[in-house]
């Protein structure tokens, strides 16, 4: 099984560098840890960045993850490489344009592709976001999959994933203690689906609405609370189309409680995803009768 220990970093690609370095600095409230012509990378935490935009395919995202045994990465490749996956490894350029000691990459079943890193690298800079939005970090995504129970069972039992929560037939997936750190949707094609960053108080959430609003960024979700991690959360929408999430007060689930936690299921309709009664106007958060999928059967 591969150990997974947390998400590092997300890297995306974009055809306006300047726009995505603009909006994630002016809008989103990051920081720039350092910049070239062709990328640019962005701190939300101790981590020495947690975000790249590179000039390329905006179709072009890869999400990286920490391994739990920074020596483990070796047998991670070899199980990976078992299951029938192909693995490829980072030269030492482009371990160094990640920030990592090493690093493999692969895809997925739907095609996700995803960076296994050991030895990422901290900063002894603080963040301090050009904004003060009140990021406290990056904290996880949501990731495409064309099919879920497939992908579910990918996550949970060739890596460490445990499911929190379902919802339809989405599964929102533990590797430590936060309720979720990946979260499966449902969707025709790969890629990432939404990016969270974690902010300090339900005040930041609705300070951020006013001040999007005012910006003329799209709302696409909230104010609202998921019912399933009881976090309080705000989506918008960032360059092209990819949605950004703040949240606060997601729930964890402690090491004792993983021998009784148990997920529970929530059908696919709006309750499920805000009990306040928000709706969201995310592609692969609807829930009308047209998207709606019926609750795989085991
Ligand atoms: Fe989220």
């Amino acid at each position: 099984m591969i150990d997974l220990h947390d998400i590092r970093y997300v890297r995306l690609g974009t055809d306006n560098l300047d726009q995505a370095k603009q909006f994630a600095t002016r809008i989103v409230g990051l920081d720039i840890a350092r910049e070239s012509r062709d990328k640019v990378y962005l701190k939300s935490d101790q981590r020495d960045h947690t975000l790249v935009y590179f000039k390329g395919d905006p179709a072009d995202h890869t999400v990286g993850f920490e391994l739990r045994d920074p020596h483990g990465l070796d047998a991670a490749a070899g199980h990976l490489d078992d299951a029938g996956f192909k693995v490829r490894w980072g030269t030492r350029e482009e371990c160094e344009q990640r920030y990592v000691r090493a690093f493999f990459n692969f895809r997925d079943l739907t095609g996700n592709s995803v960076d296994v890193v050991s030895r990422p690298f901290h900063s002894g800079i603080r963040y301090h976001g050009e904004r003060d939005a009140g990021i406290t970090g990056f904290n996880h995504i949501g990731l495409k999959t064309t099919d879920s129970p497939r992908d579910e069972s990918f996550w949970t039992r060739t890596c460490n994933a445990r499911v929190s929560d379902w919802i339809g037939d989405a599964a929102l997936l533990r590797i430590n203690i936060v309720h979720h750190t990946l979260a499966l949707f449902p969707s025709s094609s790969a890629g990432i689906q939404h990016i969270n960053h974690q902010v300090e108080s339900v005040d930041d959430i609705l300070k951020a609405w006013y001040f999007l609003k005012e910006q003329g960024v799209r709302i696409v979700f909230g104010p609202g609370r998921h019912p399933t991690s009881g976090a309080m959360f705000l989506y918008f929408e960032g360059p092209h189309g990819m949605v950004f999430e703040y949240s606060v007060g997601v729930r964890q689930i402690q090491p004792e409680e993983e021998a009784t936690y148990r997920p529970r299921q929530f059908g696919w309709e709006p309750w499920s995803f805000c009990y306040w009664g928000a709706k969201p106007d995310i592609p692969e958060f609807r829930t009308t009768p047209a998207a709606a999928k019926p609750v795989a059967q085991p």
